[in-house]
Formats: structure tokens, C-alpha cells, sequence
């Protein structure tokens, strides 16, 4: 396992649609993953996209566990997820808002409106083809990831950049949020402060 170089907001490997696999069984997608699960644990990251490390993939690593992820015992590190070739779709209307970071805007938060729940799916390193539902956190942190492999980063989903912040005063920005969204927002409702990467 190697730990990979993280590219940052203004390369623009982080602003190009990514392909997909040919073939995700492929060993050297299997190490791919491997190094991706190393450098998001690494970082202290949720999730990590494989843009993010200079390549151009439609791979994702979370560490959010999404709907049909295995338990993982108590005493093995913290659970990983890789999906290739990912997709989603929103299930409803709901929209909710939440606190978001990314490794590849460091030192940067943001209030961030996502799907509340989304139907998901993609294939796994051993082939298996996954179609699952997600809600809350692990639905927050696959649109953050998926939105990864089209070049868009959170802050292009932020209606409103008075919601963003530096990290040290980011705790400020969800009280914020909903003094702002009270009176007229319709479904926008702060929920969360959840921290995808
Ligand atoms: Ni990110």
C-alpha cells in the first residue's frame, strides 16, 4: 500500500469528468482502491475520490458506511467502501443541509444542501454489482464523492458562500445556516454536520 499525493482545489484533474472501468476486477484497480483506502484513513478523510489522486477513474473510497456494506468487527480499522463506477439518484424532494469539508480544500468547511436519501449503486472490487439506498451521513458522502468523478466540488453546490468558513470557526456555520433558512427556505432543512471528504 502506497500513500498518494492529494490534489488540491485549482488542478484541474479535479475539475475533469472521470472514465469509467473497463474492468473493475482488474488488479490494478484493486491496488488503486488499496492505496485510496490508505490515504483517506491516512488524511483522516471519509471519503476520497480517485480524481483526487491524479487519476482519472470513476472510483470512490468511503469510510461512511453506505446501506449494504458489511459490518465490520469491532476490532478492525474502520470500515471501507470502494465503489466503481458509481451512480445515484435522488429518492423525494428533501433536501437537507450539512456541514462539509474535502481533502482537497483544506482548511475550508461549508454548508452544503444534499439529497436526504438516495438510491446508489456501482460494482465492487470482486465484481459484485451493488444497488442500495442511502440517508443522512453515508447519502451526504456519496453525492459529495460521485459529484468528485464530474469535476464538481462542494463549493459548487453552495448556494449561498456566506455558509462557508475556515475550519476553526466552521462550528459557528450550522447555527448560522438556520438562522438564515428559518423563515423561507421550503425544504432546505439544517440536519446535519457531518464532515465528507
Ligand atoms: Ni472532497
Amino acid at each position: 500500500m502506497t500513500l498518494l499525493k492529494i490534489a488540491r482545489m485549482g488542478h484541474p484533474v479535479l475539475r475533469r469528468a472521470a472514465r469509467a472501468v473497463a474492468e473493475p476486477t482488474d488488479p490494478a484497480i484493486a491496488r488503486l482502491a488499496g492505496d485510496m483506502v490508505e490515504t483517506m484513513l491516512d488524511a483522516g478523510g471519509v471519503g476520497l475520490a480517485a480524481p483526487q489522486v491524479y487519476r482519472d477513474l470513476r472510483v470512490i473510497a468511503l469510510r461512511a458506511p453506505a446501506a449494504s456494506a458489511p459490518a465490520a468487527d469491532a476490532e478492525s480499522e474502520p470500515p471501507a467502501t470502494v465503489l466503481i463506477n458509481p451512480w445515484l439518484a435522488a429518492i423525494g424532494d428533501e433536501v437537507l443541509l450539512g456541514l462539509e469539508g474535502c481533502l482537497s480544500i483544506p482548511g475550508w468547511r461549508g454548508v452544503v444542501p444534499r439529497h436526504a436519501r438516495i438510491r446508489y449503486g456501482g460494482v465492487t472490487l470482486d465484481g459484485r454489482t451493488v444497488d442500495g439506498e442511502a440517508e443522512g451521513f453515508p447519502a451526504r458522502v456519496l453525492q459529495h464523492e460521485i459529484d468528485h468523478l464530474d469535476g464538481v466540488l462542494f463549493l459548487d453546490r453552495m448556494p449561498d458562500l456566506t455558509l462557508l468558513g475556515v475550519d476553526e470557526e466552521a462550528h459557528h456555520l450550522p447555527a448560522l445556516a438556520r438562522d438564515r433558512s428559518a423563515p423561507e427556505t421550503g425544504s432546505a432543512r439544517p440536519a446535519q454536520e457531518d464532515n465528507p471528504q
